[in-house]
Parts: structure tokens; C-alpha cells; sequence
């Protein structure tokens, strides 16, 4: 029987998101049902209410989710009633280019749910990343179900988007290891969370930017070495902050956590020479980037973009939750309020204002 239960939508652009019925069919083959348990308020469902990221509302947002397995659809084999998930929006297919050339996180077919949650009149909603969990319950591919050892749900649920991409956009996208110099251009939850998986790969010279003081406490507490605030400045004069910091050579590695035209050129040009950029914040489709291609070809090194942190779910997810565990990584900084349901909305405002590294809802 079809179920009835609480989410959070975004009927139209810009317009504040509501609270209400949504529709959760049975879950048909290779389909899962999630009790879900928290979830985390990201940018990208910012970025979904405001369509930057497609016009196909209304969406059912949220997607930083851990739940409980409590349906499962025919023919699923990986989890069962009861196991204790971490969503992911990364399910791989295993067939297509990127998976048969052994580069399973660049996945060009990942699997979702096939049918569609809805409205209680019909109307078919379009979940946040494929996943849909700023509600009770929610609808999924088996493969976006990650089996992982019981924790506080709020805490490592976090791992199924922001923490998770920025962890990734340093170990994982820019390669950082021990010794290596690292700049990370904004610090939410996602800059953040590179500066933790930075620190956690053993990087020497850590300098987190912002133009958020409050952003550069927390970038301090979770790793970084040098803070700058950045408001006001310049382009080069961002730039000289990193070289200065350097032995006035740039970092091995500039993470872009903000994802916007300035912010990738600084990037670009406070990189060391033969250096690495990853863009991990997403920009919006208005966006153009321009940069003399003499300077692209003279200095040489990687220019990257990181989606979800070219994270493996089944590899990474349990490895990262045992960490935390152990208190080798400390998850549970990036909480920073527990909210309700009803709450999304004006968490955007915090989220907006930088008053919260990560409110996360909790069932
Ligand atoms: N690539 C991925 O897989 C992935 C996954 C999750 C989120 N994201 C994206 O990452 C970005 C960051 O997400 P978040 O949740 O951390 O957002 P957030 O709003 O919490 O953090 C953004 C930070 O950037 C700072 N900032 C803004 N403009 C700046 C500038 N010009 N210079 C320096 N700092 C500046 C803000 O003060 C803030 O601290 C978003 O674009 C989000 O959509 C990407
Ligand atoms: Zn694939
Ligand atoms: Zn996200």
C-alpha cells in the first residue's frame, strides 16, 4: 500500500519551501523504502529552490541522509529490513564507460529510484540528487543504500553529500598527502570538510579563505593552519595571501568550495606551478569563466571538478564512519543545530547568513 507521509517540496523558484503530503509507492524491483533519520540542510537544495539547478519542480529536497532499511522491493540482495544506510547519489552501474574502464566514481549511469514519489493529487515530485529526504520516508535504488556501522545518524549522515564531497575533493579529486600545502576557498560545510580530509591526509600547510570570520573558527578547529579573511580583497590580493603562506609559491592543491568565477581564479593562480584546482562548490548556468589560455598552458598542472568528491559509497562511507569512531575525524564539529522538519526554511537563512556550518534535520 502506498504510503502517506510528511516532506519538505520546492513548488517554484525562490518561492519558500512547504511542508506536506507526499506520496511513497511501493517499492517495486531493486527499489528501497528508508525510515529516514536525519538530514542534513546543503547548498544544493539552496540551489534546487532557487533553479539553478534544473526547471523541473516541484522537488522533493533533501539528500544528506541516514535512515533504516524498512521495504524492500524484489530481487534486492545488499541490505535488508532493519540495516542501518547512509544515502548516497552515487549508485554505479557497473556497465557503462567510466565503470568498465575501472573509474566506477565517474559513473555515467547511476541508478535511482524508477518510479516517482508524488503529491497526494498525482502530481510527480523530482527528489533532490535522485534522493528526496527531507522527509519520513523516501524512495530509493537499492544501490544508494550504503550499509554502515550504527552511529548518531545525524553526524554521519552527513557523509551523503557536503562532508563527504569536500573529504573527497582533497584525498580523492586533489590527491593531497602528507607534507602537501592546501588552500581551501570557502569554508562551509563543504570547505570545511576538505580542510578535516586534508588535516586527516597528513597535509603540512592548511590555509583556509573566507570572507566569514565566524567560517574561520571552524576551519581552525577542524585543521586549518592559517585563516585569512578574504572580504574586500582584491583578486591578487587573495592570491599573495596564499603565496605568502607558501614560501611565496601558491599551494599543491586550491580547493574552490564556493564555485564562482573570482574564487576559481584565485584557485587558479594561488596553485603552485604544476599544481592542482579542484572546483567542488557548483556554480550557477549563467556563469562564465574567463582566463588568459596562455596562463592555463604556462602553468601547467590540473584543473579538476569534483562531484561528490569522486567518492565510492561501498569504499569510502564505512572507512570514514570508523574514523570518526575512533576519533581520528570529528564528524560531529559539522553539526551545529538539530532541527525539525518544519525547519528547512529558515535553516536556509542561517545557512545564507553563515550563522551554521550544518543544520540537520532529525526524525
Ligand atoms: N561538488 C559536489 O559534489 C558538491 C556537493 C555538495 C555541495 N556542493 C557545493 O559546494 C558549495 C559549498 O557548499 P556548502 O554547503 O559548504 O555551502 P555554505 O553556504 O555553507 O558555504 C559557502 C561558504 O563560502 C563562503 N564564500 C562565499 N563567497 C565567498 C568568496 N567570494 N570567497 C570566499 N568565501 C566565500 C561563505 O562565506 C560560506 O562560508 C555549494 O556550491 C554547494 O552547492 C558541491
Ligand atoms: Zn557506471
Ligand atoms: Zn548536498
Amino acid at each position: 500500500m502506498p504510503q502517506t507521509v510528511k516532506g519538505v517540496i520546492s513548488r517554484s523558484k525562490g518561492v519558500p519551501v512547504e511542508l506536506t503530503d507526499i506520496v511513497i509507492p511501493d517499492p517495486g524491483p531493486g527499489e528501497v523504502i528508508v525510515d529516514v533519520k536525519s538530514c542534513g540542510v546543503c547548498h544544493t537544495d539552496f540551489h534546487y529552490r532557487e533553479g539553478g539547478v534544473s526547471d523541473d519542480f516541484p522537488f522533493l529536497l533533501g539528500h544528506e541522509s541516514a535512515g533504516v532499511v524498512s521495504e524492500v522491493g524484489e530481487g534486492v540482495t545488499s541490505v535488508e529490513v532493519g540495516d542501518f544506510v547512509i544515502l548516497n547519489w552515487r549508485a554505479i552501474c557497473g556497465d557503462c564507460r567510466a565503470c568498465k574502464r575501472g573509474e566506477p566514481w565517474y559513473c555515467f549511469d547511476t541508478h535511482n529510484a524508477s518510479q516517482k514519489m508524488t503529491l497526494t493529487d498525482g502530481t510527480e515530485l523530482e527528489p533532490a540528487l535522485g534522493i528526496g529526504s527531507f522527509a519520513e520516508k523516501t524512495l530509493v535504488a537499492e544501490g544508494q543504500c550504503t550499509k554502515v556501522r550504527e552511529a548518531d545518524p545525524a553526524v554521519v549522515g552527513l557523509l551523503g553529500c557536503g562532508v563527504m564531497a569536500g573529504i573527497g575533493a582533497a584525498i580523492n579529486t586533489g590527491e593531497v598527502t602528507r607534507g602537501k600545502t592546501v588552500a581551501v576557498i570557502g569554508c562551509g560545510g563543504v570547505g570545511c570538510a576538505s580542510i578535516a580530509g586534508s588535516a586527516l591526509a597528513g597535509a603540512g600547510t592548511i590555509i583556509a579563505l573566507d570572507i566569514d570570520e565566524k567560517k574561520l573558527d571552524w576551519a581552525k578547529d577542524l585543521g586549518a593552519t592559517d585563516v585569512v579573511n578574504t572580504k574586500g580583497m582584491s583578486e591578487d590580493e587573495v592570491v599573495s595571501a596564499i603565496q605568502e603562506r607558501t614560501g611565496g609559491f601558491g599551494a599543491d592543491v586550491v580547493v574552490d568550495a564556493v564555485g564562482r568565477p573570482e574564487t576559481w581564479r584565485q584557485a587558479f593562480y594561488g596553485r603552485d606551478l604544476a599544481g592542482t584546482v579542484v572546483l567542488v562548490g557548483v556554480p550557477t548556468p549563467e556563469m562564465e569563466l574567463t582566463v588568459p589560455l596562455a596562463d592555463v598552458f604556462g602553468r601547467g598542472g590540473r584543473l579538476k571538478s569534483s562531484w561528490y568528491g569522486d567518492c565510492l559509497p561501498e569504499r569510502d562511507f564505512p572507512m570514514l564512519v570508523d574514523l570518526y569512531e575512533q576519533g581520528r575525524l570529528p564528524l560531529d564539529k559539522f553539526v551545529s543545530e538539530r532541527i525539525g522538519i518544519a525547519d528547512v526554511e529558515p535553516a536556509f537563512d542561517k545557512m545564507n547568513a553563515g550563522q551554521v556550518l550544518r543544520s540537520v534535520v532529525e526524525f
